[in-house]
């Protein structure tokens, strides 16, 4: 994944934890970069370690940190720093979930390497829709439930998300039923 995932999260367990606990956390994850450089590519695998590690050292569920990273993503990466794209997107939760599809596509002509999620909408209603999430990748379902409640507040609305399907033996991809008021 592109290092601005990696120094993302770096920045939010800096600004919760110190520097301290994060070299700890590089340490135990067998991560030797000092610095990540956001538009270089880096192998999942660095990812997956230092979240790992994170959860030992915070003695905290790998799930609920993947969770509280989406919503920094959106928060403190997406809107800050690509706020002309997340605008174009949709001015409201709606607006931007039936986007969503294609939003990576815009994203990869600023990072032509990108291996992006895939997203469906369908039963899409005033307050509600389903939301159908493919990846390459394994175990990022709680990282799109943040990002969708990280979503959630960027737009001020009140939401409700419950994983109806999950990857697996039956599905190929997570399924999330989402509503609003
Ligand atoms: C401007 C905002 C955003 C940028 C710049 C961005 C960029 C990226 C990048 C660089 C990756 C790593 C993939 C790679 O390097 O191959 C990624 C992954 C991902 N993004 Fe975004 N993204 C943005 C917003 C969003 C939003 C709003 C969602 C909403 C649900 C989202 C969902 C995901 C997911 C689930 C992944 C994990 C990869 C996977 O599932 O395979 N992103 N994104």
């Amino acid at each position: 994944m592109y290092g601005m995932v990696n120094k993302a999260l770096q920045e939010m367990v800096f600004a919760a934890h110190g520097e301290k606990v994060w070299d700890q956390i590089k340490e135990r994850a067998g991560v030797d970069v000092e610095i990540f450089l956001s538009n270089e590519a880096y192998p999942d695998a660095i990812t997956y370690q230092l979240v790992g590690a994170a959860s030992e050292v915070l003695q905290a569920p790998v799930s609920d940190l993947l969770e509280a990273f989406g919503v920094h993503w959106v928060l403190k990466l997406a809107v800050p720093g690509y706020g002309h794209l997340m605008q174009a997107a949709g001015s409201n939760l709606k607006d931007f979930l039936v986007y969503l599809p294609n939003f990576h596509a815009r994203i990869s002509l600023i990072f032509p390497n990108l291996n992006p999620p895939r997203f469906l909408c369908s039963d899409v209603t005033d307050n509600s829709m389903t939301l159908s999430y493919y990846s390459d990748r394994r175990g990022l379902s709680s990282f799109v439930v943040g990002l969708l409640k990280g979503l959630a507040r960027h737009f001020q609305t009140a939401v409700t998300i419950e994983q109806t399907q999950v990857f697996g033996a039956d599905s190929d991809h997570d399924r999330f039923s989402i509503s609003w008021p």
